[in-house]
């Protein structure tokens, strides 16, 4: 399985920060946005990685993310020419993926829970075409809302609802079998002009092979796409690592998949000492 990033938007919800630097190089506390994204695919033992970016962001991703190698990954980038939406992210990727199935992340989302690598590794292992999450939240209306069934399996899902069936959405972060990418390919776009991850979602759900699994209790998603998630995203990692659990941490991450020894990750511990970010490495 292979990993894609995308991190293509143009962040307009976020000018003017987001006229010189993209989203997903802006801090969110004490680490760029993108590390959020990158530690998922990392906790899921994924170690090809794809970064879709705005076009002529290649070399400002790079700087930051190199060639993944210090990580023990290789970590490649391409461009997504026109902003078409979440799905185009599977057709951009078709070259990279080479028939492997994908685990596709938004580069604006954060996610942390006890035991999230090995339920990410589960997920993987078990997927039967599509395995996507539902997340409990207080205004569903702006995302993919998920409806169960009495048996727990998911029956709906819908687009940015005015009238949604549940309060379960569908955060970004999806697994599927490389069949995506034919799906993708055939769909129309939406009104909004956009290949909709949710029509992905819902030809695995008409074939009876969609599979959402629930974040419950001690789970933490946020999607940093305005000032005020910023703000509150910023709150939360800073609230959490206080408490001990260190978020989107990619050095720890690759250190705990067994990627890189202790001696390399004591070496990134000291080209960072100067922060506590450095410290923490170094504490490990
Ligand atoms: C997108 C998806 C939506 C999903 C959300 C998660 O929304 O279309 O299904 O719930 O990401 O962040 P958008 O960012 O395009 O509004």
């Amino acid at each position: 399985m292979k990993g894609i990033i995308l991190a293509a938007g143009r962040g307009t919800r976020l000018y003017p920060m987001t006229r010189p630097v993209c989203k997903p190089l802006l801090p969110v506390y004490d680490k760029p946005l993108i590390y959020y994204p990158l530690s998922v695919l990392i906790q899921a033992g994924i170690r090809e990685v794809l970064v879709i970016v705005p076009p002529g962001e290649e070399g400002t991703f790079y700087t930051l993310l190199r060639d993944g190698m210090q990580l023990g990954m290789n970590i490649h980038y391409t461009v997504q020419p026109v902003a078409r939406g979440i799905a185009d992210a599977l057709l951009i990727g078709r070259d990279f993926l080479d028939g492997d199935d994908v685990c596709l992340v938004l580069g604006d989302n954060i996610f942390w829970a006890e035991g999230f690598a090995e339920m990410l590794k589960k997920a993987a292992d078990g997927n039967p075409g599509a395995t996507v999450f539902g997340c409990k939240v207080d205004d569903p209306r702006p995302f993919g809302v998920v409806e169960f069934g009495p048996d727990g399996k998911a029956i709906s899902i819908e687009e940015k609802p005015e009238h949604p069936r549940s309060d379960y959405i569908v955060p970004g972060l999806y697994f599927y079998s490389n069949e995506a990418l034919d799906i993708a390919a055939d769909m129309p776009l939406s009104a909004r002009g956009e290949l909709e991850i949710t029509d992905v979602n819902l030809a695995f759900l008409h074939q009876g092979r969609l599979r959402v699994i629930p974040l419950e209790d001690n789970y933490v998603w946020m999607d940093a796409g305005s000032a005020d998630s910023m703000l509150s995203a910023a709150q939360t990692i800073h609230d959490l690592q206080r408490g001990g659990a260190y978020v989107g941490c990619v050095e720890e991450e690759a250190y705990r998949e067994g990627w890189i020894d202790r001696a390399h990750l004591r070496k990134l511990g000291e080209e960072l000492k100067m922060t506590a970010y450095g410290r923490h490495l170094l504490e490990l």
